[in-house]
């Protein structure tokens, strides 16, 4: 590729767009749906405390490899490793990235369909007045309709493709920057609201209390995996927006304010989930019903429930839609790229190989499903598949490649913009990347598949 048809890849407008943007593929999810979820099936405080650990450590110098890597090298990630250590192996990892981004959209856009399904039974006001029992029967009987679960999926990745479709610029700047802070304003009532039912204090000490004894090789690469998921790193996602950076922006800022916006929201879902949940005696183990059961629950309790319930879940489909396209832009980047074909036929191919291995995901959800691996269901295999072993082994080889093969020229000059930036961290940035990052991740991944 020449240096002209760089400057003409679709980019980022502006400072805040990249911000809004990359908040938006890590915002989704994985902090309202997920986090809860894994915090509540790790032991609440213990998991909140390690997983807080972790992304600071780990995840923003993994995010901030990832945007080096994109932004030195304009590609796609199989490209970018291509273009920046030709002949070798690295682009492998490439590979690696855009195969689990087709793993993760399979099922992430099994649980993107049911927001849709929510949106529609708020509408219709179908949670008003019910109890807990029939709010719970509800969710567990919209399970068992696996082809209800497979429309609304298919027109979840519809939506996705079509935003896709339209390019970088134009469509996930647009939908990520006004309604993010949108959601974190109803994530804020919503706390408010969770903590003054009665025995919330139960719930907030789930959550904020730590007992060390519960710190497990388990709860470890959960809380690895969960960091990794939810900040979008592992897998080429941010290689991907790196590569739309303008050069003038700062990484490093960047990928801070990414990182504390994601965490900010995830730890606020807990402030809403957990006291609400203890509240109502919703088990916090109780997985995917923890998050689906509790809100309606909420709603049903708040003046105006009816209407917060229609936003909230509206605000939820679009965040997940800004991590959803995330997840289809690595697919589509790399096949037109790669594979030297437009755009719009690389978002044809991506979508229909997306929602081939999403209906298995979706039907495996059924009561009755054949569609299992082990003794869970095909869901849960390629959740954990994807979350807790490649986005730690692609997270791993990301900052091994950024500390020890990308060179320390070619770091210092993206990190500071070609040295437009005093970035007095720098060399404690470096140090991280190098050492403490490969060592700690590969630590917690190594014990727990020992
Ligand atoms: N970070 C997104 C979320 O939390 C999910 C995601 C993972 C998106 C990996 C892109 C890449 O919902």
């Amino acid at each position: 590729m020449t240096e002209n048809q760089h400057r003409s890849r679709d980019g980022f407008g502006s400072k805040i767009g990249i911000i809004a943007a990359a908040a938006g593929s890590a915002v989704g999810l994985g902090n309202i749906y997920r986090f809860p979820c894994e915090a509540g099936n790790n032991g609440g405080g213990a998991f909140l405390l390690v997983y807080l650990f972790i992304v600071l450590v780990l995840g923003i110098p993994t995010m901030l490899s990832e945007f080096i890597i994109g932004r030195k090298a304009q590609r796609n990630p199989v490209g970018a490793f291509r273009a920046l250590a030709p002949k070798s192996a690295w682009p492998l990892v490439g590979f690696m990235g855009v195969f689990c981004a087709w793993i993760l959209l399979s099922f992430y856009s099994t649980v993107s369909g049911w927001t849709l399904e929510y949106i529609v039974k708020a509408v219709g006001n179908d949670f008003q007045g019910k109890e807990l029992a029939a709010i719970e029967r509800d969710f567990s009987d919209f399970h068992n309709l696996g082809w209800r679960n497979v429309m609304w999926q298919s027109v979840f990745i519809f939506l996705t493709g079509f935003v896709v479709f339209n390019g970088v610029k134009k469509g996930i700047e647009r939908y990520s920057k006004i309604l993010m802070p949108l959601l974190l304003l109803i994530l804020i009532i919503l706390g408010v609201k969770s903590l003054s039912l009665p025995n919330a204090g139960e719930g907030f000490r789930f959550l904020f209390h730590a007992d060390f004894s519960k710190i497990t090789g388990k709860v470890l690469i959960s809380a690895l995996g969960q960091a990794f998921f939810s900040l979008s790193v592992g897998m080429g996602a941010l290689i991907t927006y790196g590569s739309y950076i303008n050069k003038n922006d700062n990484l490093a800022t960047t990928a801070l304010s990414v990182t504390l916006s994601d965490t900010l929201v995830a730890v606020l879902a807990g402030v809403v989930i957990f006291p609400a949940a203890f509240s109502f005696g919703i088990q916090p183990t109780a997985g995917t019903g923890l998050v689906f059961n509790t809100l309606p629950m909420i709603f049903n309790q708040m003046q105006g429930g009816y209407f917060f319930c229609i936003i909230f879940f509206v605000l939820l489909a679009i965040a997940a839609l800004t991590s959803t396209i995330s997840l289809l832009e690595v697919m589509v980047a790399y096949l037109a790229e790669e594979l030297r074909i437009t755009r719009k036929l690389a978002t044809v191919l991506a979508s229909a190989a997306t929602l081939i291995l999403g209906v298995f995901a979706s039907l495996s959800l059924t009561g009755d499903t054949k569609f299992v691996v082990g003794r869970r269901p095909l869901f849960d295999g390629l959740d954990f598949f994807s979350s807790n072993i490649l986005l730690p082994i692609g997270g791993l080889l990301t900052v091994v490649f950024v500390g020890w093969f990308m060179g320390k020229r070619k770091f210092f000059g993206e990190i500071t913009n070609e040295g437009q930036l005093k970035l007095k961290m720098k060399g404690v940035i470096l140090f991280i990347i190098k050492y403490i990052a490969p060592v700690l991740i590969a630590a917690i991944f190594i014990n727990c598949i020992r």
